[in-house]
Protein backbone atom coordinates (compact mmCIF):
# COMPACT_ATOMS: atom_id res chain seq x y z
CA UNK A 1 0.00 0.00 0.00
CA UNK A 2 1.69 3.16 -1.06
CA UNK A 3 0.72 6.58 1.09
CA UNK A 4 1.32 9.71 -0.44
CA UNK A 5 2.70 12.78 1.21
CA UNK A 6 0.81 15.78 1.99
CA UNK A 7 -3.10 16.13 2.72
CA UNK A 8 -5.33 15.16 -0.44
CA UNK A 9 -7.28 17.89 -1.75
CA UNK A 10 -10.68 17.33 -2.24
CA UNK A 11 -11.98 18.48 -5.19
CA UNK A 12 -8.86 19.45 -6.12
CA UNK A 13 -9.45 22.84 -3.90
CA UNK A 14 -6.12 25.12 -4.82
CA UNK A 15 -4.56 22.26 -6.81
CA UNK A 16 -3.02 24.39 -9.74
CA UNK A 17 -4.18 21.46 -12.63
CA UNK A 18 -2.41 23.92 -15.82
CA UNK A 19 -1.27 26.51 -17.20
CA UNK A 20 -3.70 28.69 -19.33
CA UNK A 21 -4.29 32.40 -20.82
CA UNK A 22 -8.19 32.53 -21.71
CA UNK A 23 -10.12 33.49 -18.75
CA UNK A 24 -8.66 34.58 -15.31
CA UNK A 25 -10.38 35.38 -11.75
CA UNK A 26 -8.76 37.44 -9.25
CA UNK A 27 -10.71 37.69 -6.15
CA UNK A 28 -14.10 39.37 -7.62
CA UNK A 29 -12.31 40.32 -10.99
CA UNK A 30 -13.34 38.11 -14.06
CA UNK A 31 -11.55 38.79 -17.27
CA UNK A 32 -11.40 37.28 -20.49
CA UNK A 33 -7.72 37.15 -22.41
CA UNK A 34 -7.01 40.08 -20.21
CA UNK A 35 -10.60 42.17 -20.90
CA UNK A 36 -12.72 42.33 -17.24
CA UNK A 37 -16.81 40.86 -17.64
CA UNK A 38 -18.01 44.79 -17.03
CA UNK A 39 -15.92 45.95 -20.27
CA UNK A 40 -17.32 43.31 -22.54
CA UNK A 41 -20.40 43.34 -20.91
CA UNK A 42 -20.89 47.11 -21.34
CA UNK A 43 -19.19 46.92 -25.16
CA UNK A 44 -19.11 43.73 -26.65
CA UNK A 45 -21.18 41.34 -28.15
CA UNK A 46 -20.74 37.26 -28.00
CA UNK A 47 -19.53 36.48 -31.25
CA UNK A 48 -17.03 39.30 -30.74
CA UNK A 49 -16.62 37.89 -27.35
CA UNK A 50 -15.98 34.04 -29.10
CA UNK A 51 -13.39 35.44 -31.24
CA UNK A 52 -11.69 36.65 -28.20
CA UNK A 53 -11.70 33.52 -26.71
CA UNK A 54 -10.55 31.25 -29.31
CA UNK A 55 -7.51 34.06 -30.62
CA UNK A 56 -6.40 36.30 -28.24
CA UNK A 57 -7.37 39.35 -29.28
CA UNK A 58 -9.91 41.55 -30.58
CA UNK A 59 -11.55 40.97 -34.30
CA UNK A 60 -10.62 43.51 -37.41
CA UNK A 61 -14.22 44.30 -38.78
CA UNK A 62 -13.79 41.95 -41.42
CA UNK A 63 -12.97 39.10 -39.31
CA UNK A 64 -15.67 39.37 -37.11
CA UNK A 65 -18.09 39.79 -40.47
CA UNK A 66 -16.19 36.65 -41.31
CA UNK A 67 -16.90 34.73 -38.04
CA UNK A 68 -20.56 35.95 -37.99
CA UNK A 69 -20.86 34.26 -41.73
CA UNK A 70 -19.13 30.69 -40.91
CA UNK A 71 -21.63 30.47 -37.90
CA UNK A 72 -24.08 31.49 -40.87
CA UNK A 73 -23.32 28.94 -42.87
CA UNK A 74 -23.79 26.24 -39.95
CA UNK A 75 -26.51 27.01 -37.92
CA UNK A 76 -28.72 25.21 -39.69
CA UNK A 77 -28.93 21.29 -39.08
CA UNK A 78 -28.44 18.44 -41.82
CA UNK A 79 -31.80 16.79 -42.30
CA UNK A 80 -30.20 13.28 -41.55
CA UNK A 81 -29.31 15.34 -38.10
CA UNK A 82 -32.91 16.22 -37.87
CA UNK A 83 -34.43 13.24 -38.79
CA UNK A 84 -31.97 11.24 -36.50
CA UNK A 85 -33.30 14.13 -33.19
CA UNK A 86 -36.73 13.16 -34.16
CA UNK A 87 -36.22 9.76 -32.92
CA UNK A 88 -34.56 10.34 -29.20
CA UNK A 89 -37.21 10.68 -26.53
CA UNK A 90 -38.23 14.37 -25.15
CA UNK A 91 -39.73 13.79 -22.36
CA UNK A 92 -36.11 13.30 -20.71
CA UNK A 93 -33.95 16.38 -18.76
CA UNK A 94 -33.28 18.29 -21.59
CA UNK A 95 -29.65 17.85 -21.04
CA UNK A 96 -29.28 14.39 -21.12
CA UNK A 97 -31.33 14.84 -25.05
CA UNK A 98 -28.76 17.69 -25.45
CA UNK A 99 -25.60 15.18 -24.33
CA UNK A 100 -27.00 12.64 -27.13
CA UNK A 101 -27.38 14.97 -29.33
CA UNK A 102 -24.00 16.62 -29.86
CA UNK A 103 -22.48 12.96 -30.18
CA UNK A 104 -24.88 11.95 -32.58
CA UNK A 105 -23.73 15.01 -34.39
CA UNK A 106 -20.47 13.83 -34.15
CA UNK A 107 -21.65 10.73 -36.28
CA UNK A 108 -22.10 12.91 -39.33
CA UNK A 109 -19.13 15.07 -38.87
CA UNK A 110 -16.62 14.24 -42.06
CA UNK A 111 -14.13 16.41 -39.53
CA UNK A 112 -14.65 13.87 -36.33
CA UNK A 113 -11.48 12.33 -36.36
CA UNK A 114 -8.99 14.92 -38.24
CA UNK A 115 -7.16 16.75 -35.73
CA UNK A 116 -5.76 19.22 -37.89
CA UNK A 117 -5.98 22.70 -36.61
CA UNK A 118 -8.26 23.19 -39.61
CA UNK A 119 -10.34 20.41 -39.17
CA UNK A 120 -10.73 21.61 -35.27
CA UNK A 121 -11.69 25.09 -36.70
CA UNK A 122 -14.51 23.89 -38.98
CA UNK A 123 -15.58 21.67 -35.75
CA UNK A 124 -15.42 24.72 -33.33
CA UNK A 125 -18.01 26.74 -35.91
CA UNK A 126 -20.14 23.83 -35.84
CA UNK A 127 -20.59 22.88 -32.57
CA UNK A 128 -20.71 26.60 -31.29
CA UNK A 129 -23.26 27.49 -34.23
CA UNK A 130 -25.55 24.58 -33.78
CA UNK A 131 -26.09 24.61 -29.76
CA UNK A 132 -28.88 27.11 -29.68
CA UNK A 133 -30.05 25.03 -33.05
CA UNK A 134 -30.13 22.28 -31.32
CA UNK A 135 -32.01 23.43 -27.95
CA UNK A 136 -34.49 25.02 -29.79
CA UNK A 137 -34.73 22.31 -31.70
CA UNK A 138 -35.57 20.15 -28.73
CA UNK A 139 -38.17 22.78 -27.21
CA UNK A 140 -39.79 22.34 -30.87
CA UNK A 141 -40.28 18.71 -30.89
CA UNK A 142 -40.97 18.38 -27.36
CA UNK A 143 -44.20 20.60 -27.63
CA UNK A 144 -45.13 18.92 -30.88
CA UNK A 145 -44.33 22.19 -33.22
CA UNK A 146 -42.87 22.72 -36.29
CA UNK A 147 -39.37 23.01 -36.66
CA UNK A 148 -37.99 26.92 -37.28
CA UNK A 149 -35.14 27.03 -39.65
CA UNK A 150 -32.70 29.71 -38.34
CA UNK A 151 -31.88 32.90 -40.49
CA UNK A 152 -27.85 32.94 -41.81
CA UNK A 153 -27.31 36.72 -41.39
CA UNK A 154 -28.76 36.59 -37.99
CA UNK A 155 -26.23 36.42 -34.14
CA UNK A 156 -26.94 33.43 -32.19
CA UNK A 157 -28.74 35.11 -29.83
CA UNK A 158 -31.22 36.63 -32.46
CA UNK A 159 -31.86 32.82 -33.93
CA UNK A 160 -32.32 31.20 -30.46
CA UNK A 161 -34.89 33.39 -29.45
CA UNK A 162 -36.67 33.44 -33.22
CA UNK A 163 -36.19 29.32 -33.12
CA UNK A 164 -37.71 29.13 -29.50
CA UNK A 165 -40.77 31.22 -29.87
CA UNK A 166 -41.11 31.19 -33.41
CA UNK A 167 -41.60 34.82 -33.86
CA UNK A 168 -38.58 37.62 -34.28
CA UNK A 169 -37.21 38.78 -31.17
CA UNK A 170 -37.10 42.53 -30.14
CA UNK A 171 -34.12 44.48 -30.38
CA UNK A 172 -33.91 44.79 -26.32
CA UNK A 173 -34.87 41.34 -25.73
CA UNK A 174 -31.73 39.86 -28.39
CA UNK A 175 -29.42 42.69 -26.47
CA UNK A 176 -30.43 40.98 -23.30
CA UNK A 177 -29.69 37.73 -24.27
CA UNK A 178 -26.66 38.46 -26.44
CA UNK A 179 -25.44 40.01 -22.68
CA UNK A 180 -26.46 36.42 -20.84
CA UNK A 181 -23.69 34.26 -23.88
CA UNK A 182 -21.25 36.65 -23.58
CA UNK A 183 -21.43 36.68 -19.58
CA UNK A 184 -21.11 32.73 -19.26
CA UNK A 185 -18.89 31.97 -22.07
CA UNK A 186 -15.94 31.34 -19.83
CA UNK A 187 -15.24 30.45 -16.19
CA UNK A 188 -11.35 29.42 -16.15
CA UNK A 189 -10.91 25.83 -14.59
CA UNK A 190 -14.53 25.59 -13.87
CA UNK A 191 -15.58 22.03 -13.40
CA UNK A 192 -17.16 21.13 -17.09
CA UNK A 193 -14.02 23.07 -18.81
CA UNK A 194 -11.93 20.61 -16.52
CA UNK A 195 -13.70 18.05 -17.54
CA UNK A 196 -13.02 18.73 -21.53
CA UNK A 197 -9.17 19.63 -21.18
CA UNK A 198 -9.27 15.89 -19.46
CA UNK A 199 -10.47 14.23 -21.68
CA UNK A 200 -9.15 16.55 -25.04
CA UNK A 201 -5.73 15.18 -22.64
CA UNK A 202 -5.79 11.88 -24.00
CA UNK A 203 -6.02 13.73 -27.35
CA UNK A 204 -9.62 12.05 -28.32
CA UNK A 205 -11.45 14.09 -30.34
CA UNK A 206 -13.59 17.37 -29.80
CA UNK A 207 -17.31 16.27 -29.93
CA UNK A 208 -16.28 13.80 -26.99
CA UNK A 209 -15.03 16.36 -24.95
CA UNK A 210 -18.15 18.92 -25.02
CA UNK A 211 -20.16 15.70 -24.48
CA UNK A 212 -18.14 15.57 -21.35
CA UNK A 213 -18.48 19.13 -20.74
CA UNK A 214 -22.51 18.85 -20.76
CA UNK A 215 -22.48 16.07 -18.43
CA UNK A 216 -20.02 17.90 -15.85
CA UNK A 217 -22.78 21.53 -16.47
CA UNK A 218 -25.71 19.13 -16.24
CA UNK A 219 -25.14 18.78 -12.11
CA UNK A 220 -26.72 20.99 -9.90
CA UNK A 221 -23.45 21.77 -8.47
CA UNK A 222 -22.57 23.73 -11.73
CA UNK A 223 -24.75 24.79 -14.38
CA UNK A 224 -27.56 22.66 -13.24
CA UNK A 225 -28.02 24.95 -10.45
CA UNK A 226 -29.86 28.14 -12.28
CA UNK A 227 -32.96 25.62 -12.95
CA UNK A 228 -33.06 25.05 -9.13
CA UNK A 229 -32.68 28.93 -8.33
CA UNK A 230 -36.07 29.38 -10.26
CA UNK A 231 -38.03 25.77 -8.77
CA UNK A 232 -36.77 27.48 -5.23
CA UNK A 233 -38.29 30.34 -5.67
CA UNK A 234 -41.23 28.93 -6.68
CA UNK A 235 -40.82 26.58 -3.81
CA UNK A 236 -40.75 30.00 -1.41
CA UNK A 237 -43.74 31.46 -3.36
CA UNK A 238 -43.74 34.77 -1.89
CA UNK A 239 -42.02 37.05 0.00
CA UNK A 240 -43.45 36.57 4.18
CA UNK A 241 -42.19 33.21 3.47
CA UNK A 242 -38.43 33.61 2.64
CA UNK A 243 -37.12 33.86 6.21
CA UNK A 244 -39.06 30.80 7.65
CA UNK A 245 -38.48 28.85 4.69
CA UNK A 246 -34.77 29.48 4.91
CA UNK A 247 -35.22 28.08 8.73
CA UNK A 248 -36.04 25.21 7.81
CA UNK A 249 -33.90 24.66 4.38
CA UNK A 250 -30.93 25.36 6.74
CA UNK A 251 -31.97 23.55 9.86
CA UNK A 252 -31.95 20.47 7.16
CA UNK A 253 -28.89 21.05 5.66
CA UNK A 254 -29.82 21.81 1.90
CA UNK A 255 -27.28 23.75 -0.24
CA UNK A 256 -29.52 26.50 -1.35
CA UNK A 257 -29.53 26.82 -4.90
CA UNK A 258 -27.09 30.12 -6.43
CA UNK A 259 -25.25 30.95 -2.96
CA UNK A 260 -21.54 29.98 -2.96
CA UNK A 261 -18.57 29.51 -4.65
CA UNK A 262 -15.27 27.35 -4.53
CA UNK A 263 -13.36 30.12 -6.09
CA UNK A 264 -14.88 33.89 -5.45
CA UNK A 265 -15.19 34.84 -1.84
CA UNK A 266 -16.16 38.82 -2.23
CA UNK A 267 -18.72 37.86 -4.96
CA UNK A 268 -19.01 36.59 -8.36
CA UNK A 269 -18.97 40.03 -10.72
CA UNK A 270 -21.28 38.15 -13.23
CA UNK A 271 -23.96 38.22 -10.39
CA UNK A 272 -23.77 41.81 -9.82
CA UNK A 273 -24.42 42.29 -13.94
CA UNK A 274 -27.11 39.63 -13.83
CA UNK A 275 -28.80 41.68 -10.93
CA UNK A 276 -29.14 44.76 -12.34
CA UNK A 277 -30.57 42.79 -16.32
CA UNK A 278 -33.24 40.50 -13.40
CA UNK A 279 -34.29 44.11 -11.95
CA UNK A 280 -34.94 45.34 -15.49
CA UNK A 281 -36.59 42.84 -16.96
CA UNK A 282 -38.58 41.67 -14.31
CA UNK A 283 -39.82 44.68 -13.41
CA UNK A 284 -41.10 44.87 -17.55
CA UNK A 285 -42.59 41.56 -17.13
CA UNK A 286 -46.06 40.51 -15.15
CA UNK A 287 -44.35 39.03 -12.03
CA UNK A 288 -41.75 41.49 -10.88
CA UNK A 289 -41.86 39.30 -7.51
CA UNK A 290 -39.25 37.16 -8.33
CA UNK A 291 -36.57 40.19 -8.91
CA UNK A 292 -37.63 41.44 -5.40
CA UNK A 293 -38.06 37.94 -3.34
CA UNK A 294 -34.24 37.25 -5.00
CA UNK A 295 -32.61 40.18 -3.38
CA UNK A 296 -34.30 38.89 0.08
CA UNK A 297 -32.83 35.61 -0.32
CA UNK A 298 -29.50 37.27 -1.00
CA UNK A 299 -29.56 39.40 1.92
CA UNK A 300 -30.79 36.85 3.94
CA UNK A 301 -27.78 34.49 2.80
CA UNK A 302 -24.99 36.84 3.48
CA UNK A 303 -26.31 37.62 6.86
CA UNK A 304 -26.99 34.21 8.01
CA UNK A 305 -24.37 32.14 6.15
CA UNK A 306 -21.76 34.89 4.42
CA UNK A 307 -22.86 32.92 0.92
CA UNK A 308 -22.95 35.21 -1.87
CA UNK A 309 -25.11 34.72 -4.96
CA UNK A 310 -23.61 32.96 -8.18
CA UNK A 311 -24.01 33.28 -11.93
CA UNK A 312 -26.87 31.12 -11.67
CA UNK A 313 -28.74 33.20 -8.91
CA UNK A 314 -29.96 36.73 -11.11
CA UNK A 315 -29.48 34.31 -14.15
CA UNK A 316 -32.38 33.01 -12.89
CA UNK A 317 -34.88 35.39 -12.95
CA UNK A 318 -33.95 37.16 -16.06
CA UNK A 319 -34.73 33.50 -18.31
CA UNK A 320 -37.87 33.13 -16.57
CA UNK A 321 -38.77 36.81 -17.42
CA UNK A 322 -37.86 36.34 -20.95
CA UNK A 323 -40.34 33.41 -20.88
CA UNK A 324 -37.83 30.74 -21.16
CA UNK A 325 -39.03 27.39 -20.03
CA UNK A 326 -37.03 26.38 -16.81
CA UNK A 327 -35.21 23.17 -17.53
CA UNK A 328 -34.24 25.38 -20.57
CA UNK A 329 -31.93 27.44 -18.56
CA UNK A 330 -28.87 25.26 -18.27
CA UNK A 331 -29.00 24.08 -21.71
CA UNK A 332 -28.74 27.70 -22.83
CA UNK A 333 -25.30 27.91 -19.96
CA UNK A 334 -24.74 25.26 -23.04
CA UNK A 335 -25.21 27.20 -25.73
CA UNK A 336 -22.82 29.87 -24.37
CA UNK A 337 -20.31 27.18 -22.85
CA UNK A 338 -19.35 25.34 -26.08
CA UNK A 339 -17.13 28.16 -26.84
CA UNK A 340 -15.06 28.38 -23.64
CA UNK A 341 -14.57 24.71 -23.61
CA UNK A 342 -13.45 24.81 -27.13
CA UNK A 343 -11.14 27.58 -26.53
CA UNK A 344 -9.98 25.40 -23.24
CA UNK A 345 -9.65 21.94 -25.79
CA UNK A 346 -7.78 24.16 -28.08
CA UNK A 347 -5.24 25.25 -25.58
CA UNK A 348 -5.08 21.86 -24.19
CA UNK A 349 -4.31 20.12 -27.34
CA UNK A 350 -1.33 22.83 -28.31
CA UNK A 351 0.19 21.74 -24.72
CA UNK A 352 -0.88 18.60 -23.77
CA UNK A 353 0.07 16.63 -21.50
CA UNK A 354 -2.59 13.54 -20.34
CA UNK A 355 -4.21 13.90 -17.02
CA UNK A 356 -3.10 11.65 -14.88
CA UNK A 357 -3.21 12.17 -11.18
CA UNK A 358 -2.85 9.52 -8.38
CA UNK A 359 -5.65 8.84 -5.64
CA UNK A 360 -4.52 7.90 -1.44
CA UNK A 361 -5.70 4.17 -0.93
CA UNK A 362 -8.21 3.89 1.69
CA UNK A 363 -9.80 0.52 0.38
CA UNK A 364 -8.80 -3.00 2.27
CA UNK A 365 -5.65 -4.46 1.94
CA UNK A 366 -4.06 -8.09 2.02
CA UNK A 367 -7.40 -10.25 0.77
CA UNK A 368 -6.56 -13.58 -0.58
CA UNK A 369 -9.07 -15.10 -2.98
CA UNK A 370 -12.08 -17.90 -1.84
CA UNK A 371 -13.92 -19.49 -4.64
CA UNK A 372 -16.97 -18.63 -5.39
CA UNK A 373 -18.49 -21.98 -3.72
CA UNK A 374 -16.62 -21.14 -0.28
CA UNK A 375 -18.23 -17.49 0.31
N1 LIG B 1 -26.09 26.75 0.63
C1 LIG B 1 -25.85 26.38 1.90
N2 LIG B 1 -24.64 26.09 2.37
C2 LIG B 1 -23.61 26.19 1.50
C3 LIG B 1 -23.80 26.58 0.17
C4 LIG B 1 -25.09 26.86 -0.26
N3 LIG B 1 -25.34 27.23 -1.51
N4 LIG B 1 -22.61 26.58 -0.44
C5 LIG B 1 -21.71 26.22 0.46
N5 LIG B 1 -22.31 25.98 1.65
C6 LIG B 1 -21.67 25.57 2.90
C7 LIG B 1 -21.45 24.07 2.87
O1 LIG B 1 -22.54 23.35 3.39
C8 LIG B 1 -20.21 23.95 3.70
O2 LIG B 1 -20.56 24.08 5.05
P1 LIG B 1 -19.86 23.16 6.18
O3 LIG B 1 -18.41 23.54 6.14
O4 LIG B 1 -20.57 23.55 7.41
O5 LIG B 1 -20.09 21.75 5.76
C9 LIG B 1 -19.41 25.19 3.33
O6 LIG B 1 -20.37 26.15 2.93
C10 LIG B 1 -18.42 24.95 2.19
O7 LIG B 1 -19.16 24.45 1.07
P2 LIG B 1 -18.62 23.41 0.03
O8 LIG B 1 -19.77 22.69 -0.61
O9 LIG B 1 -17.55 22.55 0.64
O10 LIG B 1 -17.95 24.39 -1.00
P3 LIG B 1 -17.36 23.98 -2.41
O11 LIG B 1 -16.31 24.94 -2.72
O12 LIG B 1 -17.00 22.55 -2.43
O13 LIG B 1 -18.61 24.12 -3.40
C11 LIG B 1 -20.33 25.13 -4.59
C12 LIG B 1 -18.89 25.27 -4.12
C13 LIG B 1 -20.51 23.78 -5.31
C14 LIG B 1 -20.63 26.22 -5.61
C15 LIG B 1 -21.29 25.25 -3.38
O14 LIG B 1 -21.20 26.55 -2.83
C16 LIG B 1 -22.71 24.90 -3.73
O15 LIG B 1 -23.08 23.72 -3.70
N6 LIG B 1 -23.56 25.91 -4.08
C17 LIG B 1 -24.92 25.66 -4.49
C18 LIG B 1 -24.96 25.15 -5.93
C19 LIG B 1 -24.63 26.25 -6.92
O16 LIG B 1 -25.15 27.35 -6.85
N7 LIG B 1 -23.79 25.90 -7.91
C20 LIG B 1 -23.41 26.81 -8.99
C21 LIG B 1 -22.01 27.31 -8.80
S1 LIG B 1 -21.56 28.43 -10.11
C22 LIG B 1 -21.35 27.43 -11.44
O17 LIG B 1 -20.91 26.34 -11.35
C23 LIG B 1 -21.79 27.89 -12.73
Amino acid sequence: MQVYEGAVDRGLEGVIACTTGISSIVDATLSYRGYTIEDLAANSSFEETVFLLWNNRLPKKEELAKLNADFGREVALEPDLISALKVLPTDVHPMAWLRTAVSTMGLWDADANDMSDEANHRKAIRLSAKMATLVATFCRLRAGKDLVAPKADKSIAWNFLYMLNGSEPSTDMVKVFDTCLLLHADHELNCSAFSTRVVASSLSDMHSAIVSGIGALKGPLHGGANEQVMRTLKEIGSEDNISAWLDTALAEKRKIMGFGHRVYKNGDPRAKILRSMSKEMTEASSEPQWFKMSTILDKEMEERKGLLPNVDFYSASVYYAMGIPLDIFTPIFAVSRVTGWIAHILEQYSKNRIYRPRGQWDGKVNQTYTPIESR
